[in-house]
């Protein structure tokens, strides 16, 4: 797995790309994944890995027969994620979430998305289409979790899904708001 250190660079690189200092805690990613039901989930989407945290927690849990697409923008991110990660369930692809409709074939269904992107931080079009393409994607009652270090995104989330939960969780740093949003 790509190093703290690397990713630590990463950041300083591409502040607004990256988002955060350091890559989330396994504890984030517990709290991000246990609204996911992975006995019935077969078709999942990972927005923003950067050095795979959630992605190998997620690839521990998903079914034999599931499939993960992981959308990663960052040149270095990607190359280390696909090189490490050789699990012919998982599709690592080198592209900005808001094109992950292009990835999706035959009106396929996504069960749920997971995204680590650092939305606050993108121009307003570009956040407004990755959760609104998140949402066309998603199956009735398919579930977005998303994590982010303020409330600013709750108006956005809530305008889209109208089903949306917050947590916050102190075992981060920073410290992180956890959205689970639920499609009607
Ligand atoms: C806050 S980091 C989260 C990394 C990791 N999931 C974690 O929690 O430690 C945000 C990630 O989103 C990626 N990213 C930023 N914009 C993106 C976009 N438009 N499409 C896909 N990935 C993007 C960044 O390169 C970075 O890896």
């Amino acid at each position: 797995m790509i190093s703290k250190r690397s990713f630590i660079k990463q950041f300083f690189k591409h502040r607004q790309m990256v988002g955060s200092i350091r890559p989330s805690s396994r504890f984030l990613g517990e709290k991000m994944l246990e609204n996911i039901d992975f006995i019935r989930s077969k078709s999942l989407i990972e927005l923003g890995p950067g050095c795979g945290v959630f992605t190998d927690m997620i690839i521990d849990r998903m079914a034999p027969d599931a499939s993960l697409l992981v959308f990663e923008l960052n040149d270095e991110f990607y190359d280390s994620l696909n090189t490490r990660i050789n699990d012919p369930r998982v599709t690592i692809i080198h592209d900005s979430a808001e094109h992950l409709e292009k990835y999706i074939h035959d009106g396929k269904k996504i069960d749920a998305v997971v995204s680590s992107l650092p939305l606050m931080v993108f121009p307003e079009t570009v956040r407004d289409n990755v959760v609104n393409v998140s949402h066309k994607v998603l199956k009735s009652a398919g579930i977005y979790m998303q994590f982010q270090y303020s409330l600013q995104s709750k108006k956005l989330l809530k305008a889209i899904f109208n089903d949306v939960s917050i947590k916050f969780t102190t075992k981060n740093f920073p410290p992180a708001f956890i959205y689970t949003c639920r499609k009607k």
